[in-house]
């Protein structure tokens, strides 16, 4: 899907983020699988990530993200007409996380429910609330993205345990006169699905009860380069923007090896690169809006950034948007 944007404008007029206490560096895993720092700092530029306590689940997160991101907009919960949770760690199946959040909240009037899209869930979960507000069904949307990946990770594969840590972030969108979101792309590749999958948490049986968390990392990277400047640039193209337009780029934070190789290949020089992998390694769809907590914190993201988001995950899924950022967001990380 690629289109610019259409109906109403709309833009993010909150923005908040939560991440567990409990900080775990790479010294830390050392000590639980066979890996250093060094290994794991020059093939990810991660450092350090955050994991959950046994008793926080993913509602435990996205309830402070959300009211911040409320509290920011000026919004009281139950005016809102929809929350979407994008994750693929729920609290549980069923109920939707979604609902949990919602009544936690007291949005009374509100549609609630989950979406799936991997690591492209923040994105996906965006787009889905932009198109509610601008057809004008709905004037009031909360999206979070985040994840508990560490829960469902194999903790003696060393593959897998360095890469990921867990966290949320959580936007209120709204209809706006002026700026705002410019254009979207999404897509999917179901073809490569099985390269990052979680198997064992559904209606499929696996043969010898797997249920963690299993990547073909040297597949999902080729992938990963490929799809981070394609969409870019897609996004980019049907907007009628260039990379020197753009005041910042805040691709999904999964590898800063990915990372520099789309920025160099779009041609986004480094000041206007969002990169914080290093202190909460890969938040899964919460690692976009934790990206623009940290912009907005150093004074990068402003009202009127031309601000590039692109995201990419399991399904295999990869998604951007392009917004012209109206109201001041610093504060975000609750
Ligand atoms: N510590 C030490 N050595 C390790 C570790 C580790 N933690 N992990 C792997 N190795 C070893 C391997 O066993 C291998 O050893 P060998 O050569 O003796 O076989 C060697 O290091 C090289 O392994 P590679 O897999 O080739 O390492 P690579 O440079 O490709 O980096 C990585 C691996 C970091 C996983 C990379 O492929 C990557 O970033 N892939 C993309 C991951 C990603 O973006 N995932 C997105 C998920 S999004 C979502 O929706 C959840």
């Amino acid at each position: 899907m690629l289109t610019p944007a259409k109906g109403r404008r709309v833009t993010i007029t909150g923005l908040g983020c939560h991440v567990p206490e409990q900080v775990m560096t790479n010294d830390d895993l050392a000590k639980i699988v066979d890996t250093s720092d060094e290994w794991i700092s020059t093939r990810t530029g991660i450092r350090e990530r955050r994991v959950a306590a046994d008793d926080e689940a993913m509602s435990d997160l996205a309830l402070p993200a959300a009211r911040r991101a409320l509290e920011m907009a000026g919004v009281d919960a139950s005016t809102l007409d929809a929350v979407i949770v994008a994750t693929i760690t729920p609290d549980m199946t069923f109920p939707a996380t979604a609902a949990i959040v919602a009544d936690q909240l007291g949005a009374r009037d509100a549609a609630a429910y989950d979406l799936s899209a991997g690591c492209t869930g923040f994105m996906y979960a965006v787009t889905q609330a932009y198109s509610m507000v601008a057809g004008g069904l709905a004037d009031r949307v909360l999206v979070v993205g985040g994840d508990i990946l560490t829960r469902v990770l194999d903790w003696s594969d060393r593959s897998t345990v360095v890469l990921f840590g867990d966290g949320a972030g959580a936007v209120v969108l709204e209809a706006t006169d002026a700026g705002g979101f410019l254009g979207f792309e999404l897509g999917a590749d179901g073809a490569g699905g099985m390269e990052l999958m979680l198997p064992g948490s559904g209606s499929r049986l696996f043969p010898n009860g797997e249920k963690f968390l299993t990547m073909n990392g040297r597949e999902v990277f080729k992938f990963a380069t490929r799809v981070m400047v394609s969409s870019a640039e897609a996004v980019l193209g049907v907007c009628g923007k260039t990379v020197d337009d753009i005041d910042l780029y805040v691709p999904h934070q999964a590898n800063v090896r990915i990372i520099d190789h789309a920025a160099k290949k779009l041609g986004f020089p480094e000041e206007k690169v969002i990169v914080n992998v290093n202190r909460y390694g890969n938040t899964s769809s919460g690692s976009i809006p934790l990206a623009l907590a940290d912009a907005a914190d150093s004074s990068r993201l402003q009202p009127g950034s031309l601000v590039l988001m692109t995201g990419m995950g399991a399904g295999l899924t990869w998604g951007s948007a392009l917004i012209e950022w109206t109201h001041s967001t610093t504060g975000a990380v609750a």
